[in-house]
Formats: C-alpha cells, structure tokens, sequence
C-alpha cells in the first residue's frame, strides 16, 4: 500500500485568513491541500473557483487537489491548470461516459486526474478509470459540506476498490477518502485500503494543528 498522506480541506479554514491558513497548513506537516470548489449547481454551496487557487499558489509548495464538485467539469479544467492546480478531481456523476476522456485531457495538459464518486454511486463505477487515474476519490459524506458523520458503508467500497487495483497491477494507486474523517476512524479506513486522508475540521478545529495532523498519519 503507497504511504498515508494528510490533504486537509481548506473548506474548514476561515476564509477571511485564507493565505494565513494555507502557510499554516504548509508549517504544520500537511502533505497536500485540498480546495473543494463548489458551483451551486451540482452541490447546493457555492465556494470558490481558480481565482482562489491562483492566489494560494504562491504561498505553499504543496500540491494543491482541486476537488471539482461542479457540473460541465470539462469548461473548468483549463482555467485550473492556469491556477496552478497539481491534482484535479472529477465526478463520475458529472461526467458520465465521458469520466476517462476527461481525465486524459486533464493530464495532457499537465496536471495529475483523480475521479470522484458520491456515497450513493457504486465503487464500479470508478473500475475504468484504475488504467488512467493518477488518484481515486470515494466520499463518505455528501459532498457539499463539512463536518458531517462518516458513512461507514464506504469502508467496504474502499476494500474492494483496493482489492481491484491490487488484482489488476495499481496497487500503489493512491486511494483518497473525503468526508468525516476523525482521529478516531482513521485508523479503520486506512486498513480498509485508503492513502490519502482529507480531513477539514478534523484538523481546522484542533487546538494543535501539527499534532492532529502527525496523529491522522500515524494512526
Ligand atoms: C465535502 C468536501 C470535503 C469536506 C470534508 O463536500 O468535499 O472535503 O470539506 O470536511 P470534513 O473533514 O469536515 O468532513
Ligand atoms: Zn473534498
């Protein structure tokens, strides 16, 4: 299994203070940031967009994930990759059959492409995307809001999408869980098959935000 990384979600910083919080991120060990961009549209909030990404560049070496919780991805991904955008996330349920098509053109114009799915859409779904996927993503909570309750069903998606990539030769694909991550769950989604740990308040709400952090990793 590839190693556990730590993408905290910049949706549970204050974004009064979002330089603030991004270098803060940087100082406190994360190992990626992670930018939920929402549209209103195919998630009912509004976050942000590139504009954002472009203006955290800057400030962090990290790699920034833009998770693009958005319909019509495919008018998006030009002005990300402008940004600075390292990692893009697509959702299946916004792409339809067109999820791998998308996910090459992301990488041809250079940046990494993960795909997405919703708590309700089958692990399946994302079976045809392993090939070309430099990341997948499975949501254990509805996308659109943080600090919601982990859906524990999706611990038996990410084994048998771990098990997948292990059958068919990814098994150093990274697996990204999104969604109610605490330091007291941690644990139990990692030995279910998941790398790449995205937690918002889990790691915004902590009184020592490098402890959490070494915490989530090490659990
Ligand atoms: C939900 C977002 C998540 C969310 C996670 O739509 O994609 O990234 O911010 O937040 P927590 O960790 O608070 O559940
Ligand atoms: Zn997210």
């Amino acid at each position: 299994m590839p190693s556990v990384k730590i993408a905290p979600s910049i949706l549970a910083a204050d974004f009064s203070k979002m330089g603030y919080e991004v270098e803060r991120l940087t100082e406190n060990g994360a190992d990626i940031i992670h930018c939920d961009v929402m549209d209103g549209s195919f998630v009912p909030p509004i976050t942000f967009g590139a504009q954002m990404v472009k203006s955290i560049r800057p400030l962090t070496s990290l790699p920034l994930d833009c998770h693009l919780m958005v319909n019509h991805p495919e008018t998006q991904i030009d002005g990300f990759i402008k940004a600075g955008a390292d990692n893009i996330s697509v959702h299946a349920e916004a792409c339809g059959k067109g999820l791998v098509s998308l996910m090459r053109e992301i990488q041809a114009h250079g940046a990494k492409a993960s795909a997405v799915i919703n708590p309700e859409t089958p692990v399946e779904a994302l079976f045809d995307a392993v090939e070309v996927a430099d990341m997948l993503l499975v949501m254990s909570v509805h996308p659109g809001w943080g600090g919601q309750k982990f859906i524990p069903e999706t611990l038996e998606k990410l084994k048998k999408l771990r098990a997948f990539c292990v059958k068919n030769g990814k098994a150093d694909l990274d697996i990204q869980v999104d969604g109610g991550v605490t330091e007291d769950n941690v644990g139990e989604i990692i030995a279910a098959g998941a790398n790449v740990i995205v937690a918002g308040s889990t790691v915004f709400r902590a009184a020592d935000m490098r402890a959490v952090i070494t915490k989530l990793r090490t659990a």
